[in-house]
């Protein structure tokens, strides 16, 4: 029995609680502070969560300082060069990796829910033709839990199984239909008789009126994006998505927050902001000049595509796509462009700048799968939609693991209240 322990004292009172210290398999243990308001009248203060772990959780594993990303227990290295984006998504969501009967019944499953509904396809004509992709993703996404309400019993597991896969299998469609309606297309049905990544690719940019040949160094390259943005554990938008879930609300609800949380800059936003930041910068010759911009902390200027809240090492995701671009980018011969010329510039010199070093500000996935997006002729403001469509698997695994915790309870953080003491009404005519 583990009876590791820690005590909190209040050096006013003089009153202690013995905190249990839980262990996971990995990575830091955690002090259990429940007990801290009964005992001590106190909450723990940890704003923007630096510190403090919201859940149990056995999908997603990261060591910031080391690098090191696994998904079930798989190095994400082994995954991304030996799996495909489907195979990861059932090991996500089930645990384990499928055998190939069990991985041919879940393409199966996934096929059969790929249609969406003709009614969803009326959301999209309520938005502006020029409406971010993002904007559209959290309507229809939302506007879908309205399509699957009432045959959605939430404390029934199978019900819930298939929710998830539902929302797997028609987010490349939700997905692919913002860019066909922002570009006055018709819009998409799925393939069923191509795989999940040429599906999508097809949906984005087929038109009805000549054949379209998919490109497969694209497709491998979007498997490959799909596959390392599929979970990160407890960031912002997944956080999101527990804690709407939490209060048993819709899980396409749920998810449409979580893409709502996504959007930002700081999070999924990045890879767009990358290639406008890019584009600002024009001619490599202007970078020094933006770096100094970036270090002057007047301006709030930041590179974007460097940096993450947890990997103060390269990030492993970044390692692998990067390779992926460099090649990507030389048999698109799109390496001698302007913006790809910055890009590498960029990189080299971040690297080099004892600014970047002392904080450990490494490029991000984002700043090369902003890159590879633009090279594959993806518009930029359907960046955030495409990382969106990855990390479905990731919202859902983490909603359903969530939803079979024996012990679940709304998510409600408490605070640390600063303004004015109880006071009285003053009428209008006093004031
Ligand atoms: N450019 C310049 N300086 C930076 C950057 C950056 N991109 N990121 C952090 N810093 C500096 C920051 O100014 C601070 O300096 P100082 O100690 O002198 O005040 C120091 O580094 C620590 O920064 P922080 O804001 O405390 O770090 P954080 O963990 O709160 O922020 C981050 C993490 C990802 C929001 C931030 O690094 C950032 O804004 N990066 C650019 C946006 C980006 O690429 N986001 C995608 C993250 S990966 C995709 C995902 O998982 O969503």
């Amino acid at each position: 029995m583990n009876n590791h322990t820690v005590t909190i004292t209040d050096n006013l009172t003089g009153k202690s609680v013995v905190c249990p210290v839980k262990t996971g398999t990995h990575g830091p243990s955690v002090i259990d502070c429940q007990a801290l308001p009964k005992e001590l009248g106190m909450f723990t203060f940890d704003p923007a969560f630096m510190t403090t772990a919201s859940c149990e959780s056995a999908i997603t594993f990261i060591d910031g300082d080391k690098g090191i990303l696994l998904y079930r227990g798989y190095p994400i290295e082994q995954l991304a060069e030996r799996s495909n984006y489907l195979e990861v998504c059932y090991l996500l969501l089930y645990g384990e990796l499928p055998n190939p009967p069990q991985m041919a019944e879940f393409i199966k499953e996934i096929n059969r829910y790929s249609l969406l509904h003709e009614g969803l396809l009326k959301f999209y004509q309520g938005f502006r033709h020029d409406a971010h992709p993002m904007a559209m993703l959290v309507g229809v996404v939302g506007a879908f839990s309205g399509y699957y309400h009432d045959a959605l019993d939430i404390r029934n597991p199978e019900h819930r199984n298939r929710s998830a896969l539902r929302l797997i299998a028609k987010m490349p469609n939700i997905a692919a239909n913002c860019l066909r309606y922002i570009k006055g297309r018709p819009f998409a049905y799925p393939r069923n008789d191509l795989g999940y990544v040429e599906n999508f690719m097809n949906m984005m940019f087929a038109i009805p009126s000549e054949p379209y040949e998919i490109n497969q160094t694209a497709v491998k390259a979007l498997e490959l994006i799909l596959i390392l943005h599929a979970d990160h554990e407890q960031n912002a938008s997944t956080s999101t998505v527990r804690l709407a879930g939490s209060s048993l609300a819709h899980p396409f609800a749920s998810v449409a927050a979580g893409i709502a949380t996504l959007w930002g800059p700081a999070h999924g936003g990045a890879n767009e902001a990358v290639i406008r930041m890019l584009q600002d910068i024009g001619d490599p010759k202007n970078i020094p000049e933006y770096i100094k911009r970036v270090k002057n902390k007047e301006s709030s200027v930041r590179l974007m595509g460097f940096g993450h809240r947890v990997y103060k090492n390269y990030d492993p995701r970044a390692k692998i796509i990067r390779n992926v671009c460099h090649q990507l980018l030389a048999e698109l011969n799109a390496e001698h462009l302007p913006m790809f010329e910055s890009a590498m510039e960029m990189e080299r010199i971040a690297l080099e700048d004892e600014y970047f070093i002392e904080r450990k500000l490494y490029p991000n996935v984002d700043f090369y799968s902003g890159i590879i997006l633009s090279a594959m002729g993806i518009p930029l403001n359907m960046f955030t939609a495409m990382f969106a469509v990855a990390r479905t698997v990731g919202w859902v695994s983490q909603w359903t693991e969530m939803m079979y915790e024996p012990n679940l309870r709304i998510g409600r953080p408490r605070q640390l209240y600063v303004g004015a003491t109880q006071r009285d009404f003053v009428p209008m005519e006093k004031r």
